[in-house]
């Protein structure tokens, strides 16, 4: 049996994560870049790729308030006190580096999709908003572990390339503020589970709707991203076994949502979107729009 998993615990992980990470500031970065064409030959393209993704965060709050119209108190706590500060941070310090580095800025895209909005229409019936707030604590556990594993490998990269200043002012403690993000949506998302208050239809929309609209962090349901991902998967090596990845990215849910399926590591769902990513690439490269 899974450890049981109290709302007041998730109230009392959010109040740590305020107590314990205020957001990075700009002015705590050492800007020295020793090599601008190694970086960006290694990692121009994943730093412009991981600064739009944060950057992104004012939409996502954005299409937070659309798609839970009743937004819980701990939800809201974690999404303007804690989540949305730090993220924003972490884009502006990324977007930075990447202009220090001879690179134009990135483009986020701050426009919620029509796709959201329908959806966001809907939830303005209980039963559909539950299943909102399903797909959204998984959503983010998937997007959040899936940034643990990038700034991971990249921080690595970093201090490989002697570039000490970037790892240590500004991807190990990026890193450090994510896997408080995961850890904040998995629980969540095994709490609502767990709670039973959803009827098995509900559950059963859930799984249709997350095999249907599966994306991988910061793709926007959109080629062109999806093809940069594949850039961004291959650049850090994911791609040497992207099963291992599937599995890291797609564990919690598989237990979650497909828990009937004996023996299931990931969502198939998850692998093929990793797939379709790397092939864009191949066909498009990074920068086809
Ligand atoms: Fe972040
Ligand atoms: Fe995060």
């Amino acid at each position: 049996m899974a450890e049981q998993i109290t709302q007041l615990r998730i109230l009392e992980h959010v109040q740590r994560l305020g107590e314990q990470h205020p957001p990075i500031s700009l002015d705590s970065v050492d800007r020295e870049v020793r090599d601008p064409r190694a970086v960006t030959e290694k990692y121009g393209h994943v730093v412009d790729y991981l600064a739009r993704v944060e950057l992104e965060v004012d939409r996502n709050v954005l299409e937070l308030l659309v798609l839970l119209p009743d937004v819980q108190e701990v939800d809201r706590l974690f999404y303007a006190d804690v989540w949305q500060p730090q993220e924003i941070q972490h884009g502006l310090i990324l977007d930075r580096l990447q202009q220090d580095l001879g690179r134009p800025a990135t483009v986020p895209e701050l426009e919620v999709s029509m796709k959201m909005k329908v959806m966001g229409a809907l939830a303005h019936f209980s039963s559909i908003q539950d299943i909102a707030r399903l797909l959204y604590y998984l959503t983010g556990a998937s997007t959040e572990r899936q940034a643990v594993l990038a700034y991971n490998v990249i921080n690595d990269g970093m201090r490989q390339l002697g570039e000490s200043a970037i790892a240590e002012t500004i991807i190990t403690p990026i890193k450090q503020q994510e896997p408080g993000h995961f850890a904040f949506y998995r629980m969540s998302a095994t709490a609502l589970v767990q709670s039973g208050e959803l009827k098995p239809w509900q559950l059963y929309l859930a799984r249709v709707l997350r095999e249907k609209t599966y994306n991988l962090v910061g793709t926007n349901g959109q080629d062109r991203y999806r093809a940069q991902m594949g850039g961004v998967a291959t650049a850090l090596g994911f791609t040497d076994d992207l099963e291992k990845y599937a599995r890291e990215v797609g564990r919690i849910e598989a237990q979650l949502l497909w828990a009937d399926q004996q023996g299931m590591d990931f969502p198939p769902y998850v692998l093929k979107a990793l797939r379709q990513s790397i092939d864009l690439y191949k066909e498009r490269g990074f920068e086809a729009a």
